[in-house]
């Protein structure tokens, strides 16, 4: 079964060929609109989603030599994310499947990524633990097995990633501050402020509103500008270490929070996805205590773990399978939770 993946529910347009589980191709197209911003601008996003959709569609059909009139079924995310990009995306799927008149399935962007391991390595064994941490979700989730999850924990406030940009902004790095971050951080002290790790030792829920606005205050104590603007060499070094304190304080919190639950229920395999799994402090402390605690530690390439058409074709394909179908009256669901 051929099932094209749309999705456009931030600020990635992408398209995806999936047969029998298998991904054919994945094409990603990140805006670049946003970045002069310092974060996504919902207008800005379903204009560009607009622009591409077609292409990428077409670029997708292409790498997986399929054409149009190959594919089974189309699936689209139909939230949560921005709205007006949303029903680009939505729109686009469902007109497309009603037009060649095939199945269309609107999906939940969280179950993608929450089965994005599986992309990789179909033969997964569940039960599994998976850490979504991305610019639009911060959640701990147990997958007993295939739609049977349960949240155990997630963001009250800002996501992880947001809380990268967002001082990634103060400190006049760019966007997305993820990576910058991670980059300056190497090069600073990790002990040199001690930020905030909200609700540590203290159950699954996440909280990063609180360090954004702690880095703020530091700042504002040491009477320095809010935002730096880019190359204010004189502060190099302190902006190197408070880059490293804030990066260890957001990874404290999730890998201990992490390794907690990975006690509790005993998992032997964790899966991480979304954008913030690519940060190296992450990774580098998980994979350590993977090895201490005893659990396996999957990290899907960076191409799945960011948003991407190819988690969202393959629950697709995964609901198809199992007899799903979604009516072309559905509407976006900016707030759609995991349930
Ligand atoms: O999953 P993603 O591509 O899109 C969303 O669904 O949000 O995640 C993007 C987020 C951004 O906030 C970005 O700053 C963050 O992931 N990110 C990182 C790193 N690379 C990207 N955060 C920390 N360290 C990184 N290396
Ligand atoms: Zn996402």
């Amino acid at each position: 079964m051929f099932v094209l993946g749309v999705e456009t529910s931030c600020d990635e347009t992408s398209a995806s060929v999936v047969a029998d589980g298998e991904v054919k191709s994945n094409v990603i197209s990140s805006q670049i609109v946003h970045s002069r911003f310092g974060g996504v601008v919902p207008e800005l996003a379903s204009r560009a989603h607009l622009r591409l959709i077609i292409r990428v569609v077409e670029e997708a059909l292409a790498q997986a030599g399929v054409a149009k009139g190959d594919l089974d079924a189309v699936a689209a995310t139909q939230g949560p994310g921005l709205a007006g990009a949303l029903l680009v995306g939505l729109s686009f799927a469902k007109a497309f499947a009603f037009g060649r008149r095939i199945p269309f399935v609107g999906i939940n962007h969280l179950e993608g990524h929450l089965y994005s391991n599986l992309l990789t390595r179909p033969a997964h064994g569940f039960p599994f633990l998976s850490l979504v941490v991305s610019g639009g979700h911060t959640m701990l989730v147990h997958v007993e097995r295939p739609f049977h999850h349960r949240v155990l924990g997630q963001t009250r406030d800002d996501a992880a990633g947001e809380a990268f940009d967002k001082v990634s902004r103060m400190l006049g790095l760019g966007y997305p501050g993820g990576p910058i971050i991670d980059a300056r951080a190497k090069l600073g002290n990790p002990r040199a402020i001690d930020f905030p790790r909200a609700f540590l030792g203290e159950g699954y829920e996440f909280s990063f509103s609180g360090i954004k606005t702690a880095v703020l205050y530091y700042l504002r104590r040491r009477g320095l500008p809010v935002p730096f603007r880019e190359g204010e060499q004189a502060h190099a070094e302190l902006i190197n270490d408070i880059c490293a304190s804030f990066q260890e304080a957001i990874v404290d919190v999730l890998v201990s929070k992490t390794v907690a639950a990975a006690k509790e229920f005993r998992a032997r395999e964790v899966s991480i996805a979304g954008g913030v799994s690519a940060n190296t402090r992450r990774r580098n402390r998980l994979r350590t205590e993977a090895e201490t605690v005893g659990f396996r530690l999957f990290t899907p390439p960076l191409e799945y773990c960011m948003d991407n058409g190819a988690m969202i074709a393959y629950v697709g394909w995964m609901r198809l399978v199992a007899g799903e179908r979604s009516s072309f009256e559905i509407p976006v669901a900016a707030n759609l939770e995991l349930t």
